[in-house]
């Protein structure tokens, strides 16, 4: 679905990220789950022609400044990495944009478990999110958060506020432990801690090793990518990336769009650079 939205937010939640909240239909809140996207279009004019995908960071509905009225919400979190995330940091309370979604295939909660472990890169914690406020209803969660540096990993706090244990990892030590946020999952999982199913997000290298401690666990885990997207609806196999199967003799493609952008580690194929 196709809608207008306008901007009641778009707050710098940490430098160089933004944290958007957009009114959003009432049938959107109710069909969107959590690891689905959206495609926004970031400018009226053809420059850049591309609506940009984003993950649904948050959806509800909030209090207005009239008594019986609520104002259904979508929230999204991206860091300004070019063009179009740049433009999007321009934009005001009032302002409009035109959103796609929600799209795609997002992750299964499964169970009620005490197991649940998130992993999240940099702005690939903004799909873990929503997750999270869903899985804490029936289950303990833990979530595993890293980043370059303290202002790579974001909005903590409020997964904390949802009961969510979180362990923090960073490259340079500016928060948490030193090291990358696998090395920290790995040596909580030697522990026996009974995880019973893994969901990450973030960048291809840090999913690939996650794919890795699971295959050797035996824990079942999800895992949402990123590629590059043009339409957002499967028409154009921009976004395609090889599945488990995939040889030069019998091609196996996946859309991320489409199929995706959340898998099954074991569909994939880990031998390919995104
Ligand atoms: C399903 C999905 C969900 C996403 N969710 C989020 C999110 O929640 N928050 C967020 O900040 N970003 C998210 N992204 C990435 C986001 O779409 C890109 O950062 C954005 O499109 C960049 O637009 P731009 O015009 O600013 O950058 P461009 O000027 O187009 O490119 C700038 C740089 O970003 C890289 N880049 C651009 N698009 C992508 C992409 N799709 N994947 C990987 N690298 C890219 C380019 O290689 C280049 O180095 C998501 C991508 C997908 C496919
Ligand atoms: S973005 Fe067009 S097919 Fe996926």
């Amino acid at each position: 679905m196709n809608f207008k939205a306008t901007v009641i937010t778009n707050v710098e939640v940490s430098p160089g990220y933004f944290r958007l909240r957009l009114t959003a239909p009432q049938f959107f809140v109710t069909a969107a789950s959590p690891g689905q996207f959206v495609m926004v279009r970031v400018s009226a004019s053809i420059d850049p022609l591309l609506r940009r995908p984003f993950g649904i960071f948050d959806v509800g509905v909030m209090a207005t400044e009239y008594p019986d009225v609520q104002q259904p919400f979508l929230d999204i979190l991206y860091k300004v990495v070019g063009k179009g995330t740049a433009m999007l940091a321009g934009f005001h309370h009032g302002d409009q944009m035109e959103v796609l979604g929600p799209l795609g295939k997002g992750f299964g909660t499964g169970e009620p478990s005490e197991g649940k472990v998130l992993v999240g890169g940099g702005v690939g914690l903004a799909p873990l999110y929503y997750l999270a406020r869903e899985l804490v209803k029936e289950s303990r969660v833990h979530l595993f958060a890293g980043g370059r540096g303290r202002d790579d990993v974001l909005c903590i706090t409020e997964f904390e506020r949802l009961g969510v244990e979180t362990y923090v990892s960073t490259d340079d030590g500016t928060l948490g432990e030193r090291g990358l946020v696998t090395e920290v999952l790995e040596r909580y999982l030697a522990n026996g801690t009974g995880a019973k199913t893994i969901y990450a997000c973030g960048p291809f290298p840090m999913l690939k090793a996650v794919a890795e401690i699971a295959g050797r666990t035996g824990i079942p885990c999800q895992v949402s990518l990123e590629a590059y997207m043009a339409c957002g609806v499967g028409a154009c196999l921009g976004c395609v990336v090889k599945g488990r199967d995939h040889s030069e003799a019998t091609p196996d493609y996946r859309c991320v769009c489409k199929d995706g952008p959340v898998f099954d580690h074991t569909e994939l194929s880990w031998e390919q650079r995104l």
